[in-house]
């Protein structure tokens, strides 16, 4: 891990720190309480944060004006700083982009059409069987290199394309491969439950068996994940086996989420007793689960970004979730089917302009409800004294602008662990 000893970042126009006036994930009216600070200033010591004020304050601070030569010090030039985003869903773990999938749907296929034709996650099987852990470290490598170059520091990583034995584990090492190279953070989930692979088609309860069982046992015994995920819906795995699977991973000290409600409905109650750090999509929920969520601790992730490359006109109802409380996450689901983008300001702009989130709430899911997402909320997801020192630097001067631009990538500086990664710094 790079680090610099002492960095100071001055003249920031606004900075977003996002601190906490209360313990847990942001919900309601907290959601839009950014904690801004005009003409800001902050200090990043041995990878964390350890002031954090106006850029007045800090130069008059007295241990700073004996050992300013020893400090790295960036001039942020009046732009905004906010936390590294923290991306809580991707599916990096690929060979090949789906073209064949794009085109068909631009010539009127659907998600599930095209699923049912072999087309959708079975068709990026093969390519991820057949490469080597090399190969599919050298993927998951670049993806991680072009997360920091957009503003993300932490995120969390899927298998979910090899779904036999050999292949998933293969998929998790080149994760942990790929991350042990990068400055940020990852978050390995095992989604073994992705779909059932051809060779289990009418037996989906034996290939459930299998992740309850050995590929369960040895990602735990590994130390590969430190999630298990399930797609629970329509065509993938029903309520019943996502709680068999839930149990064999709760069994294995293993925390859970699952994709859920993108394509039905499913109800919740039995899903929230095993605690899922987050239930992702929710573009379909039944409003009698709204209470149970908003009570859980359990963080509702949208997806944006699947809804858009999709072509649906439908969008989660976010208005209705933050209404009765429940607590929110933006993610970009970067995956080869539904969601080619690693993009959090893209995700952010979407939730503005099809979902109604305001730019203050976006930029929350995208960092401090993120972090809750990922059970990383001690560390990550604001620019608090003590935690660690991940902040991004947007080429903008008000914050709004940074759902506002759509398509460009408007940020210029990341720093992880208090280490710069871009010519800005000096
Ligand atoms: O989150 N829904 C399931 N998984 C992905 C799609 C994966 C794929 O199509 O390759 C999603 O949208
Ligand atoms: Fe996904």
């Amino acid at each position: 891990m790079r680090r610099t000893s002492t960095l100071l970042l001055v003249n920031i126009g606004q900075l977003l720190t996002l601190r906490a006036a209360a313990n847990g994930p942001r919900r309601g009216a907290s959601l839009s309480e950014l904690g801004v600070i005009a003409d800001a200033a902050v200090l990043c010591l041995g990878g964390k944060i350890v002031s954090v004020g106006t850029t007045g304050d800090a130069l008059r601070d007295p241990w700073l004006k004996k050992n300013r030569k020893k400090v790295v010090e960036i001039d942020c030039g009046g732009r905004v700083v906010l936390p590294g985003f923290v991306d809580s869903h991707t599916h990096p773990a690929f060979m090949q982009p789906r073209l064949v999938d794009f085109e068909k749907r631009i010539a009127g296929s659907n998600y599930e059409e095209i699923a049912e034709a072999g087309g959708g996650i079975r068709s990026s099987i093969e390519g991820v069987r057949k490469a080597s852990k090399t190969a599919l470290t050298q993927k998951v490598s670049a993806v991680l290199a072009d997360l920091l170059r957009h503003g993300t520091t932490t995120v969390e990583a899927k298998s979910g394309y090899g779904l036999d034995f050999e292949s998933e584990l293969k998929s998790l090492e080149a994760i942990r491969a790929a991350a042990r190279e990068w400055a940020g953070t990852v978050v390995p989930t095992f989604l073994g439950a992705h779909t059932v692979p051809p060779e289990y088609r009418g037996r989906s309860q034996e290939y459930v068996d299998l992740i309850c069982t050995a590929m369960i046992r040895a990602v735990a015994k590994r130390k590969l994940a430190q999630f298990v995920d399930v797609f629970c819906d329509r065509g993938a795995f029903s309520a019943e086996e996502t709680a068999q699977i839930f149990a064999a991973a709760e069994k294995h000290k293993l925390a859970v989420r699952a994709h859920m409600g993108q394509l039905t409905e499913t109800r919740l109650g039995p899903i929230l007793q095993y605690r899922p750090a987050s239930l992702d999509h929710m573009d379909y929920v039944n409003h009698a689960d709204l209470p149970a969520l908003a009570q859980s601790d359990t963080v509702a992730t949208f997806v944006p970004g699947a809804n858009y490359f999709l072509g649906l006109a439908r969008y989660p109802d976010a208005r209705r979730l933050v209404a009765s409380g429940v607590a929110i996450a933006l993610a970009t689901d970067y995956n080869p089917g539904s969601s080619p983008t690693l993009s959090m300001p893209m995700a952010m702009s979407l939730a503005c302009t099809h979902m109604k989130m305001s730019p203050e709430e976006a930029i929350a899911a995208a960092t401090i409800n993120g972090a809750w997402a990922l059970r990383l909320a001690d560390r990550k997801g604001s620019i608090e004294a003590g935690k660690d020192a991940d902040l991004a630097v947007f080429d903008v001067h008000d914050y709004r602008e940074i759902a506002y631009w759509f398509g460009a990538n408007r940020c210029v500086l990341t720093m992880v662990n208090g280490a710069p990664n871009s010519p800005l710094a000096s």
